[in-house]
């Protein structure tokens, strides 16, 4: 059986290495043997304060560098959210499946909402309109990182609900997330995940970072005390971190890692984690550079909506009759 694949990523900024590393790559890797689709989700962005001239610059931002970093447009459906309204609707119908005590339980909406002196409503119903991205095109298997896996686990329920109740309409995806470089950690504080939205650019490295930046911020990144390059999460949480880049940069195990900076310390192990890292991300930047500059993007967009639009057609038509909409 062909994989049906989808995923989304937010046009909100700066895309870190751990997006890439723990979602991207895997996507370009998936569209040679699935039928995928590639969200760019702006209506999720918006479930928190954006500026709109910035939104739609990260909109196509996001886009060429979903192209920059190999989604193939012929191969692969690459859209926008809100160019196909199926979204919203689905995403309405399915706020009224899921449950109002589940969606308290998601902690990502825990970790955004607090200390934030205004919540929307939109931020605490998010996971449905996640779950309709998914649900609408019968997807199999969604690649995301370890911080996604509550909301997948919802998507499973209220689609098993939905299918329950009403009749078999849904597939259940399942997730698909890497062993190694699920949950990539800040350069700063490895108990944190990578995130676009710290605070301090030391925590991160943009896939757009300067190949300078790129080595300042790898040579200030912190170490664990003792000196030697092992992996070991648990004891050595800086440097596993700083070894699974390395090793999903180089295409090596972290074994084949540990063996070449044996009896070496982290000195010259960070030296080349930085040109490993420039060489990974230097390709991309010079494609992404050019596409934007071609004015291609927002005609492929298009074109991708076009197609998904065509894709989900029936589930959302399946879905209303379902529920006992007039036709
Ligand atoms: P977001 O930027 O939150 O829309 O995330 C886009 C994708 O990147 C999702 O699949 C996330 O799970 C994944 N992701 C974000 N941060 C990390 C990280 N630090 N390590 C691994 N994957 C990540
Ligand atoms: N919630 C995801 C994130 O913050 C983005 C997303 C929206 C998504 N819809 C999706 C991911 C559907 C996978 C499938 O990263």
């Amino acid at each position: 059986m062909t994989h049906r694949v989808f995923s989304g990523i937010q046009p909100s900024g700066t895309m870190t290495i751990g997006n890439y590393l723990g979602a991207m790559k895997n996507f370009v890797k998936l569209q040679e043997t699935a039928d995928c689709l590639f969200c760019i989700v702006d209506l999720h962005a918006i479930t928190v304060p954006q500026d709109p001239q910035a939104l739609r610059q990260n909109t196509l931002n996001l886009a060429a560098l979903y192209l920059a970093a190999g989604i193939d447009p012929e191969r692969a459906t690459l859209f926008v959210q809100s160019h196909v309204p199926a979204h919203a609707e689905l995403g309405w119908m399915l706020q009224c499946v899921a449950y109002y005590g589940e969606l308290g339980r998601m902690t990502q909406f825990k970790d955004k909402s607090a200390k934030k002196e205004v919540v929307t409503a939109g931020l605490f119903t998010y996971p449905a309109l996640m779950a309709a991205d998914i649900l609408l095109y019968q997807t199999t298997l969604v690649p995301v990182g370890e911080d996604q896996k509550q909301h997948l686990e919802l998507t499973r329920d209220v689609a098993e609900r939905f299918n329950n109740k009403y009749g078999e309409t849904f597939t259940i995806p399942e997730p698909y997330i890497p062993e190694v470089g699920g949950r990539i950690m800040s350069l700063e504080d490895p108990g944190k995940k990578m995130s676009k939205s710290d605070e301090s650019a030391g925590a991160y490295i943009s896939m757009l970072d300067d190949p300078a930046v790129i080595r300042k911020k790898i040579a200030r990144a912190v170490t664990d005390s003792e000196r030697e390059v092992r992996y070991d999460p648990a004891a050595k949480p800086a440097i596993s971190n700083l070894m699974t880049i390395y090793a999903l940069c180089a295409d090596l195990s972290l074994e084949a890692v540990e063996q070449r900076y044996a009896g070496q310390g982290y000195g010259p192990f960070k030296k080349d984690l930085a040109e490993v890292v420039v060489e990974t991300l230097a390709p991309i930047q010079s494609r992404y550079q050019e596409l934007t500059r071609s004015g291609e993007v927002e005609v492929l967009l298009r074109k991708g909506a076009e197609r998904a639009a065509e894709k989900c057609a029936n589930t959302l038509q399946a879905v209303k009759e379902r529920f006992g909409f007039l036709a």
